[in-house]
Parts: structure tokens; C-alpha cells; sequence
């Protein structure tokens, strides 16, 4: 189980945590997967730099490995303020049927990209990871100095091979069976889902630096795909989603398992960017808007206060219920048995490597 990886991040296991913003990823979660073996990480895309460095400490109070802070790689939205205006105004049926404030003023779309990525130069943090593009030079600079493993992500050969001129130590190569956002940024998400069997040995074979599969990978089945395709290391969320550790609403956990393969779909709606989850009512109603839907961040900071009301009442219908095309393997037990699982099923399969394609 020792890879480039492995060395290069000091784990005992190429099972790598998915950052996972808006919540699931507790210091709970993020310690626990880091205490074994693997590499917990932190999605902070949305969160404050105060509520950042808390949570990083929160962190190191749990473990003394290495672990992993993610961050949201700031775009320029080019939504004009009619179209946003049309759409706060279309929200509001949803805003009055849940008893909540109509057309809510917004004060900011997203988080200060500078001061989030300073918090993690500040703090120490082992490994800075990202998604949506690439930092600007002078924060990858900054990361090297201080010996900071950097993370991209990628969802064609191409961004890797941009990835890797900007100087990241690992590519996340993310297939189309991904849960959550999409990473892809120099093409359109519709023109960019490959699944990761496709994805991973055609990265592998165009970058120099390790690389990590991510997308529908759940188990140790998974885990050792992944390293027979050349892949370094997995990155696995959905997989944590329904953990004891991750604070995902529990009707969002509820959801996950209870759902199969076929329950998801990508959508732009809850956030101007394309996303893969279960499909809700609120994604079905949406289909219905004939204006255009605002670009990311803005379309997220839209429909903020409609999911928060509805995480607070546990209707999962409006919220965002980000999830993978794995989802029938997902299990409820602690972050540390499904890294344990997870490493004894590869290791039992690579002993029985002659036997593959036997079932047992
Ligand atoms: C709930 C959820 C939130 C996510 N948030 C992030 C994030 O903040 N940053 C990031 O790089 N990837 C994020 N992802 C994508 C994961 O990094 C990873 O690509 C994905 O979970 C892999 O697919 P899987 O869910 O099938 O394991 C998220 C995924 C999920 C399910």
C-alpha cells in the first residue's frame, strides 16, 4: 500500500478523505481519517478565514498527522444584474412557501479566496488542495516556500497537464460519478464528463506527478482499480458522507442510504455551477425556470437561506443532497472502519490477484 504518495504525504495509506465544504467535513471527520492512516481534509470554500483557522486548530487538538485544507479557486462572474434580480424574484415562491424573508439582501457572493489561502499559510497545514482552477502564482509560490503539498483538481488530461505547469505536487483526477461540484475549468462541465476509468490512466499518462482517482470510488474494489489504472492514491466522499464523523444533515445521510445508483443528477441550479446529487423536488420545480441561472458563486448565495430553512426543518426536498453514482455502497459506520475496510479489502484482493474475475 506505500506509493509516491503515501511517501510524499507521510500516510500510512493511499485512502485520501474528500474535501467536502458546506459541512460534512468536521474536525471530527477530518481527525479521524487522518488518525487512520489516511489523509482527512478540510472543505473550507465557504467557510470565513476566522472560522478556517478554529477549524484547523480544532484539527490539531485531535491529531497530530498530516491532513488537508481545500479551498474554492475564486472565478469572475459575468451574471448581469437583471438576470439576478429575475431569479432572486423567481425564488421567492420557494422563500414564502417555507415562511422565510423575501428578496434578501446579499452582501457578499463568496469568502475572500487571499484571505482564506493566508490562514492556511499561517497555520502550517501539511497539504493545501483546490478545486474550480488554479491560484494565482504568487499563492503557489507562497505554499512551496513553506513545503505545503499542493492539490489540484482535474476533469480532463488537459487541466492536469495545466495543473502540473503551475506546480502542484499531485493532480485529482475526478470522474464524471462524482459527488458534489465539478473541478472542471477550462471547458464547460457538459463537455467534460468522463467517467474515472477513462479519466485516471489517460492523466496518468500525461502528467509526471502522482495522481489520485476520485468519483465513484467506495470501497477497496475501488481502491485497487485505482492503483492497477496508475493512480497514486483515492479520494473518497461519498463514501465518508453517511460517516458516524461527518456532520452531513441527517436527512441528507438518510438520503444516501437509502438510494441507489441511478438517483443523481448534475445540476447548476442550487449553485450556477454543475453539481452531482440525489435528485429533490427543488431540482425537479427548477427545471421548469426559462431564465437564465446566474453564475457561480452568485446563484449559490441565492439560494443560501431557502436550503438553510430547509436543513432547519429537515425537508431534504430543498436542499442539496451532493452525492455520488456509488451511493448503495455507503454505510453508516466511524470515518476509521471504513479506512480499515477499505485497506483489508484491497490487501486481500491484490493477494488473490490471480483469482480477479472469479466471483467469491
Ligand atoms: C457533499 C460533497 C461536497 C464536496 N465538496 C468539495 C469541496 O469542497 N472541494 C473539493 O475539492 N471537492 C468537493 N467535492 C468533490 C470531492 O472532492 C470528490 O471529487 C468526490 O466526492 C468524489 O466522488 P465520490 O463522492 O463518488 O467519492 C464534494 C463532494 C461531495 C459529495
Amino acid at each position: 500500500m506505500k506509493t509516491e504518495l503515501t511517501r510524499r504525504l507521510k500516510i500510512e495509506y493511499p485512502v485520501l478523505q474528500a474535501p467536502m465544504a458546506g459541512g460534512p467535513t468536521t474536525p471530527d471527520l477530518v481527525a479521524a481519517v487522518s488518525n487512520a492512516g489516511g489523509l482527512g481534509s478540510l472543505g473550507a470554500g465557504y467557510l470565513t478565514p476566522e472560522q478556517i483557522r478554529n477549524a484547523i486548530r480544532e484539527i490539531k487538538g485531535k491529531t497530530d498527522r498530516p491532513f488537508a485544507v481545500n479551498l474554492f479557486v475564486p472565478e469572475q462572474p459575468s451574471t448581469p444584474d437583471h438576470t439576478i434580480a429575475e431569479m432572486n424574484g423567481y425564488l421567492n415562491k420557494y422563500r414564502l412557501d417555507m415562511g422565510i424573508a423575501l428578496n434578501p439582501s446579499i452582501p457578499k457572493f463568496a469568502e475572500s479566496f487571499d484571505e482564506q489561502a493566508q490562514v492556511v499559510l499561517e497555520e502550517n497545514v501539511s497539504v493545501f488542495s483546490f478545486t474550480f482552477g488554479i491560484p494565482p502564482k504568487n499563492i503557489i509560490q507562497s505554499m512551496n516556500q513553506k513545503g505545503i503539498v499542493i492539490v489540484g483538481t482535474a476533469t480532463t488530461v488537459v487541466e492536469a497537464i495545466a495543473l502540473e505547469a503551475a506546480g502542484v505536487d499531485a493532480v485529482v483526477a475526478q470522474g464524471s460519478e462524482a459527488g458534489g461540484h465539478r473541478g472542471s475549468f477550462l471547458a464547460s462541465s457538459a463537455d467534460t464528463m468522463i467517467g474515472t476509468m477513462a479519466l485516471v490512466p489517460q492523466i496518468v499518462d500525461h502528467v509526471s506527478v502522482p495522481v489520485i482517482a476520485s468519483g465513484g470510488i467506495m470501497d477497496g474494489r475501488g481502491l485497487v482499480a485505482s492503483l492497477a489504472l496508475g493512480a497514486s492514491a483515492i479520494q473518497m466522499g461519498t463514501a465518508f458522507l453517511a460517516s458516524m464523523e461527518s456532520g452531513a444533515h441527517k436527512a441528507h445521510k438518510q438520503k444516501i442510504l437509502s438510494s441507489n445508483e441511478d438517483a443523481t443528477q448534475v445540476t447548476t441550479i442550487y449553485s450556477g455551477k454543475a453539481a452531482r446529487g440525489i435528485l429533490t423536488g427543488f431540482m425537479k420545480d427548477m427545471s421548469n425556470y426559462e431564465g437564465t441561472i446566474p453564475d457561480y458563486p452568485i446563484q449559490n448565495a441565492l439560494t443560501r437561506d431557502i436550503r438553510q430553512a430547509a436543513s432547519h426543518v429537515s425537508n431534504p426536498e430543498y436542499m442539496s443532497l451532493w452525492a455520488g453514482q456509488g451511493l448503495r455502497l455507503a454505510q453508516d459506520h466511524a470515518a476509521a472502519e471504513i479506512v480499515k475496510q477499505t485497506v483489508e479489502q484491497a490487501e486481500l484482493l491484490i493477494k488473490s490477484i490471480g483469482h480477479l474475475g472469479e466471483r467469491s
